[in-house]
């Protein structure tokens, strides 16, 4: 295996974690449910009872475990797990939680144990299963762990990344916790009991604050309360952060899936947004000075975060005039950025906040000593304490793997921050919260029955393509990206002008083509890249706001003249189309095939 490969096992994982009066263990599996929307390929959970530390682990769906489970059996002290492998086989020796030689210890563990190889070598007992949290577990033991202060010590000399939760049967009633790199949050109750998770929407219907563990730091919690710990063995304060209100949305509302509910949540996301930075002033601090800082904009994200960073380097080309790019996070890592750095603005698009490859990014931006702004949906994530500038992107908890409404309004809030900046720097006054809020009415008018005709085509197509030029090109890679991810059927995405450049040759009768043109200046050259590929058998739809072809069959019309606010209606039918496609191929949207939310790894 490539060495790099070898460390990528325990990524995506979930945790979760609980301790108290007595609860039915179903409530924490029913917890570990809210962490599906991670992708998994197997779960676990292990509990401390009288001395003893009982366990299940099953490949699978988390009803699998559930089913496992006696439906009254009672926790006062349980740890859970969902386990995404991306290398390693999916069994259940590989499965969390893990345990020691003796099951004296129990771990569940979100993150990458890089030497675990090396502490391999010195255990004298190598555990089973291959990955790198056995290591862990197994040492737990060896190194005869009594008190927190051992089992902070004891990873000194661990690389790589942690959340972890372990408990010890002869610690009665306790966990402990640390975190390094991979997220961990602990809640209290009104009640005094404790759950702990590796994302806070765990703690909807539970509490209404809870901590956030920072790198290095640990934590025991048992009968007596929570204790904080930095890696130098001192107790620590920490601050209570409030739940987020937005959890209280969190559910599918009636739709067959997250990801066709979070379609129809576009609209009002979109008002949301410009409400919440209209009340909390977003852009103040954001005056001529600020926009005097920086002479070049670097945009950076990956999958849909990447588009919408693509389409924010063209709001600020276009508006402000300004030399701006994008780049995918994974490519920025390795390439020396040949940037005059005290001059470039650096804006981090993630809706997770969590990816890897946009985190490694940034922290080379911060070595730099650049601003960086980070546009995240979720607040108390990594990247949201990390960067100088944080941009909410307030659309709500998004749970289904393809992006949509975070997609939106990453477009949005980048449009507002340009076009704030233009104002200032042209000395005019958009009000880019009006548009918008008018956008924000005709986002869901594209028309149903139309794009449902369309997907009972769609679904027996192998392959297709997405064309466009400029803004509406980039559309066109968010298009096929979302089909693809969703309907497992191979499209591409070309600039209109480069069909005849090559992807011709593919065209014959029946091909299935997307043409997206939005753009009045350069309508008529997709529409000419269009009538080739016609020319050729090929079914095009176009997606336009020509009102030439208004009453064309095959047109999808959208009547905006802000062309900078075209690609967020252009991309909502698509996101339709493909939900729809993919629910009559009988694939779940929410969670496709290989893929997973949330890509905590490199
Ligand atoms: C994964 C998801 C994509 C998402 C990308 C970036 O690949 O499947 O839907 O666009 O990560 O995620 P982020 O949370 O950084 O926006």
């Amino acid at each position: 295996m490539h060495k790099a490969n070898r460390f990528r096992r325990e990524s995506m994982c979930g945790i979760v974690g609980f301790l108290g009066k007595k609860r039915k263990t179903t409530f924490l599996i029913d917890k570990l449910n809210l962490l599906e929307y991670r992708g998994y390929d197997s779960a676990g959970y292990a509990e401390l009872s009288e001395g003893k530390i009982y366990y299940s682990k099953k490949v699978g769906r988390i009803i699998n475990l559930k089913e496992s489970i006696n439906e009254d059996s009672e926790i006062t002290c349980a740890i859970a797990h969902t386990r995404w492998a991306t290398h390693g086989k999916v069994t259940e020796t590989n499965s969390h939680p893990h345990l020691s030689k003796t099951e004296e210890w129990a771990i569940v563990h979100n993150g990458i144990i890089e030497n675990y190889e090396v502490l391999k070598k010195n255990l004298k007992f190598s555990p089973k299963s291959d990955t790198d949290t056995a290591v862990i577990a197994e040492r737990l033991e060896e190194l005869n762990i009594n008190t927190i202060e051992d089992f902070i010590k004891s990873f000194d000399d661990v690389s790589g990344s942690f959340g972890l939760a372990a408990i010890c049967k002869t610690k009665k009633n306790t966990i402990f916790l640390g975190k390094r790199k991979s997220p961990l949050f602990i809640s209290q109750n009104k009640e005094g009991d404790f759950l702990i998770a590796s994302d806070p929407i765990c703690f909807k219907d539970f509490g209404t604050d809870y901590y956030c563990f920072e790198d290095n730091e640990f934590a025991e919690v048992n009968e007596n309360g929570l204790t904080f710990y930095n890696s130098n063995l001192n107790i620590i304060k920490k601050r209570k952060a409030r739940l987020d209100s937005l959890f209280k949305s969190y559910g599918k509302n009636g739709y067959s899936t997250f990801m066709m509910k979070e379609i129809f949540d576009e609209s009002e996301a979109l008002k949301n947004q410009v409400a919440y930075y209209k009340s909390q002033k977003i852009f103040e601090p954001l005056n001529k000075e600020f926009l005097e800082s920086f002479n070049k904009v670097k945009l950076i994200g990956c999958g849909t975060a990447y588009h919408a960073s693509e389409i924010g380097a063209k709001y600020f080309q276009k508006i402000l005039n300004i030399d701006a790019s994008a780049e995918y996070a994974s490519e920025f890592i390795y390439n020396e950025p040949l940037l005059d750095n005290n001059k470039t603005l650096f804006i981090f698009v993630s809706q997770s906040g969590e990816t890897a490859d946009t985190l490694g990014a940034l922290k080379i931006a911060k070595k730099l000593n650049s601003t960086c702004i980070c546009l995240t949906n979720v607040m108390y994530s990594s990247l949201a304490r990390l960067g100088d500038i944080v941009l909410p992107v307030a659309a709500g908890v998004e749970v289904a793997v393809a992006s949509t409404k975070a997609y939106t309004c990453q477009l949005s809030a980048l449009y507002m921050l340009a076009s704030h900046l233009g104002n200032i720097k042209n000395r005019r006054n958009i009000n880019y919260f009006d548009e918008i809020i008018k956008l924000s009415d005709k986002v869901l008018k594209f028309d149903k029955e139309q794009l449902n005709k369309l997907s009972s085509f769609l679904k027996d197509c192998n392959e297709c393509i997405f064309i466009g030029k400029d803004l509406d090109f980039i559309t066109a890679k968010e298009a096929s990206l979302k089909l693809k991810e969703t309907t497992y059927i191979n499209s591409s995405s070309y600039p209109s002008g480069e069909l005849k450049h090559g992807y011709l040759a593919l065209i014959e009768e029946g091909t299935r083509v997307f043409a997206i043109a939005c753009e009045k200046k350069l309508n008529i050259k997709t529409i000419n890249s269009v009538k080739e590929a016609a020319a050729r058998g090929a079914d095009v739809t176009i997606l336009t706001n020509d009102e030439g072809l208004k009453n064309e069959e095959n047109v999808i019309y959208f009547s905006e003249e802000n062309e900078f606010l075209l690609p967020i209606l252009s991309i909502a039918p698509i996101q339709y189309l493909s939900c729809k496609t993919s629910l009559l191929k009988g694939i779940n949207p929410d969670q496709p095939r290989n893929l997973a939310k949330s890509v905590t790894v490199e």
